[in-house]
Formats: structure tokens, C-alpha cells, sequence
């Protein structure tokens, strides 16, 4: 039976509004107990982050700078990616944070990044694709993909395809995906993944790629054993950072001071990475304030998620991303 907090945390989960904004996150921590971030003790773990350089990201590898760990982060602007990691060794006296350039939507620019962790990195314990973005009007890759997708599902899948071997050799490792609550609204669709010109929505595009990024993140579990990786894909809430300022203007005026700050947005991503004990007892879940949370809550997306659509995704995304993991 369900106790006190466990009831309050599935009355909140049932309402998207508390369960999203500031009050779910701390009605959560207070009626568990969290430990607080900043005791974790992280020397000797390396951790390579996407999207450092601005919000959420930036936000988790100060915190995980700041707990001692080797933080690499990654980020597609050279300029800016090297002045916030200057930033972040300044702010928390670590002098373990190194600036690696990728944008997550060029194969070629992934592939450069993976060269230089496996060059610099003798270990890699925690990979976090963080990166992401709502793009209004439809872009495309060098590659020809639409941004968001190659941006969110094919950059990161390459990304973790060529340090797989280094997260196996540095067990237990942890891949984790940043994904959204927008991808509730989603079905899962491979014929549909890459909306045309003449459809293209930026929400639903960007809804998709999430979508498309737990259904992966399930995927991975289901391939490499969790002795060696553990594959987690979290949710944040909404949170006020650059991107929401910037792309959901109007949602942010009308949410406002109930969106969560982006310590708080950043708490399940950082505490995924850190803790050792639930975070690594299981593989392929989706978290959303430190609690496994289920990645349907309609019946027709749950309906879209068949096995056969699961393995064309597994195959349009290996070839796009022009590899074939070996897991
Ligand atoms: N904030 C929320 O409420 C919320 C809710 C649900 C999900 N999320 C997810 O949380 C993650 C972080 O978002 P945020 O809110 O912190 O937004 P943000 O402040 O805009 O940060 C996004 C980060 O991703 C980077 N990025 C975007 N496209 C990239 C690309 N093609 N290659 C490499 N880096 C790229 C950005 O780089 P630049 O600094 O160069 O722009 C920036 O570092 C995203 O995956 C987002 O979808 C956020």
C-alpha cells in the first residue's frame, strides 16, 4: 500500500502544473529526505556534459565541478564553451573543468569531440547529453537531418556509440539523457520523425525528439548490460533558463514564479550522476525528481510504442548516425 509521501507524489504526478513547477520539486524533497547535492564527494570521476555552457547544463557542471569531479564540457560555440569552463574552474577552484567543442547536429564535429575525450581521458564514468533546443522554424543539418533530431536523437546516439568503450572499461558508467515532459504529447513515429516544411512545428518537432530519446534510452538498456552502463533519461520540470526565455516567452510570463530555478531544474541530472546506490540499481528508466516516473500517460502514445516501430527506430537511427554499436 501506498505510504503518506508516496501518496502526495503520485496525487502531484497526476497534476502536471505542481508536479512540474517549483512546488513538485520541493514538496519532493522535503517529504523524502534528499540528501543535498553538495555532499557528494565525486574526485576521481569523469564526466563529460553537452550543453554546459548555458542553463540546466551549465547549472549541473558547476555543481558537479564544484563536488570534485573531472568535468568536461562540451559545447558547440568555441568562444563561448572555453569562457565558461574558465568560468566554472574560476567559480568553484577546481582546476579539473576542460571546454570540448561539438555541435551535436554535425556527425563530423561529434565525431572530433569523441576523438579528443578519448585522447585527453584515460576513463569516462558519467556521459550526460544534455544539449537541446526548440527550433521555430525547420533547419537542417550538414547532413541534411532536421536540427532538432540530429541535434537531440542522432549526434547523441553517435556520441554514445564511440565512448561506449570507454564508459564499459570505466564501470559502472552512466549515460544520461536530458528529455522533456513535452514528450508525453508524442507518439512515436519513424515515418513522421523529421517533420516536412510545409507541417513543421517547432514544438511537436522538438516533442518527437524526445520522445525518440527515451524510447532510445530504453533501447540502450535493453542492449548493454547494466554491470557495465546504466542508461537513465530524466525529465526537469520547467525550469527559467535561457532557452524557455527564448523560445516560450509567453509560457514563461504566464508560469512565471513558479518555474524552477535551474539549481532545481538540474537536481535529478546531477543526482543520477552522483548517487551509487539507486541510480545504478536499475537501467533504462525515466526519472523525474529523483523518482522513476513512466514515460506514457496516454493511451495513444502508448499505443505508437510498439516493438517493431522500436527496431526501426534502432535501425533509421544506426544509419543515420552511420554507425552499428557493438552492445
Ligand atoms: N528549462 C526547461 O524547463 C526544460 C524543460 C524540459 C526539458 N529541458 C531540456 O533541458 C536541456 C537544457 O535546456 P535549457 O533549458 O538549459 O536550455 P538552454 O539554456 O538554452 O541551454 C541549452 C544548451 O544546449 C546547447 N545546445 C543547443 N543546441 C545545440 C547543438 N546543436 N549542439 C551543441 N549544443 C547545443 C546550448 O548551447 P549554446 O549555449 O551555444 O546555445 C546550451 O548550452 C535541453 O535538452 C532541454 O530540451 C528543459
Amino acid at each position: 500500500m501506498m505510504g503518506g509521501p508516496e501518496l502526495i507524489d503520485a496525487t502531484l504526478e497526476g497534476l502536471v502544473v505542481p508536479s512540474f513547477t517549483r512546488i513538485g520539486f520541493e514538496a519532493r524533497r522535503r517529504l523524502f529526505g534528499w540528501q543535498n547535492l553538495d555532499s557528494y564527494r565525486l574526485g576521481g570521476r569523469v564526466v563529460a556534459i553537452t550543453g554546459a555552457t548555458s542553463g540546466l547544463g551549465r547549472a549541473a557542471a558547476e555543481r558537479l565541478a564544484g563536488n570534485g569531479a573531472t568535468v568536461i564540457a562540451v559545447g558547440r560555440n568555441p568562444d563561448k564553451t572555453a569562457r565558461v569552463a574558465a568560468e566554472i574552474r574560476e567559480l568553484t577552484g577546481s582546476p579539473d573543468v576542460s571546454a570540448t567543442v561539438a555541435d551535436m547536429g554535425d556527425l563530423s564535429s561529434v565525431r572530433r569531440a569523441a576523438e579528443q575525450i578519448l585522447r585527453e581521458h584515460q576513463r569516462l564514468d558519467v556521459l550526460i547529453h544534455n544539449a537541446g533546443a526548440l527550433t521555430p522554424t525547420r533547419v537542417e543539418a550538414p547532413d541534411g537531418t532536421e536540427t532538432t533530431i540530429a541535434s537531440q536523437v542522432v549526434g547523441p546516439f553517435l556520441l554514445t556509440s564511440l565512448l561506449l568503450d570507454r564508459l564499459q572499461e570505466s564501470a559502472p558508467a552512466r549515460v544520461i539523457t536530458m528529455s522533456s515532459g513535452g514528450m508525453y504529447g508524442a507518439e512515436l513515429t519513424i515515418e513522421h520523425l523529421e517533420m516536412s516544411s510545409d507541417l513543421y512545428n517547432g514544438t511537436k518537432q522538438y516533442a518527437l525528439a524526445k520522445r525518440a530519446q527515451v524510447t532510445l534510452n530504453e533501447m540502450w538498456a535493453q542492449r548493454v548490460g547494466k554491470q557495465s552502463v546504466v542508461f537513465q533519461a530524466v525529465h526537469p520540470g520547467w525550469a527559467d533558463t535561457p532557452g524557455v526565455q527564448e523560445s516560450l516567452p509567453t509560457f514563461r510570463r504566464i508560469v512565471g514564479p513558479l518555474l524552477r530555478d535551474t539549481e532545481a531544474g538540474a537536481d535529478t541530472m546531477v543526482w543520477l550522476a552522483s548517487d551509487d546506490n539507486e541510480p545504478l540499481s536499475c537501467t533504462g528508466r525515466f526519472w523525474l525528481d529523483r523518482r522513476v516516473r513512466s514515460i506514457h500517460r496516454l493511451r495513444s502514445t502508448r499505443r505508437s510504442d510498439t516493438p517493431a516501430r522500436r527496431e526501426d527506430l534502432w535501425s533509421w537511427v544506426t544509419e543515420r548516425a552511420g554507425c552499428n554499436p557493438r552492445t
